[in-house]
């Protein structure tokens, strides 16, 4: 093969993965791996279980600007409700006990696990999630493009909550140090260990390019 066809390949490669990466970013779409999926649903079968005796209920939330009606099981987790019942399948059910961030959303500007967190706890609040960062033409915020920017992801599971995560930051806290954006998003695991990736992207979606890659 000549070096030309070689180089063409590779930048065909790189542009596929930066596709991928839009996609995992924008709206958190991807193939989960089955032990995600395992995971996140074997630990959602007591929250889907009705209580006895317990009513349903017809309750209004607001997600992404929105107010959305939907029946709501009493002990149902945000999780549940917003992947199953909204569509909302950005948002991750990784560990589904608080532990690794995947379902990570903001509730009235604050990051919440939703799968720790039961639906009718939300009403009158403002819930975003990871499909409700895009402005209103479509186009990335500018953390998501920060993350497009810096091939953050690898195989994408965690984004959706890590990307959350840093818009909450970063509306708190504009312009974090390193090791500030660090402790501010440790609640979030990746078993892909891309931490330095997305402490990149969080550094150049706040203007910080001189802490990029400078991070151990
Ligand atoms: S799914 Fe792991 S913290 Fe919610
Ligand atoms: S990119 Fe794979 S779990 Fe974080």
């Amino acid at each position: 093969m000549s070096d030309l066809t070689v180089d063409a390949a590779a930048e065909a490669r790189r542009l596929s993965r930066r596709e991928f990466i839009k996609r995992v970013i924008a709206s958190g779409a991807v193939a989960s791996s089955a032990s995600f999926v395992m995971g996140g649903l074997a630990g959602c079968a007591p929250a889907r279980r009705q209580v006895s005796g317990a009513v349903e209920r017809l309750v209004s939330i607001n997600v992404n600007g929105q107010l959305r009606r939907v029946d709501v099981l009493p002990q149902e987790t945000l999780a549940m409700t917003l992947r199953y019942k909204l569509g909302l399948t950005g948002t991750k059910l990784g560990c589904d006990r608080a532990e690794c961030g995947a379902c990570t959303v903001m509730i009235d500007g604050t990051t919440y696990y939703a799968c720790s967190t039961l639906t009718h706890g939300v009403r009158g609040r403002k819930v975003v999630t990871v499909e409700g960062l895009r402005g209103p033409d479509g186009e990335l915020h500018p953390v998501q493009q920060a993350f497009v920017d810096e091939l953050g992801p690898q195989c994408g599971f965690c984004t959706p909550g890590q990307v959350v995560a840093a818009v909450a930051l970063l509306q708190k806290n504009p312009k974090p140090s390193r090791e500030e954006a660090r402790h501010a998003m440790s609640g979030n695991l990746c078993r892909c260990g891309a931490y330095d990736n997305y402490l990149n992207a969080i550094m150049r979606a706040a203007g910080n390019l001189t802490e990029i890659h400078h991070g151990a």
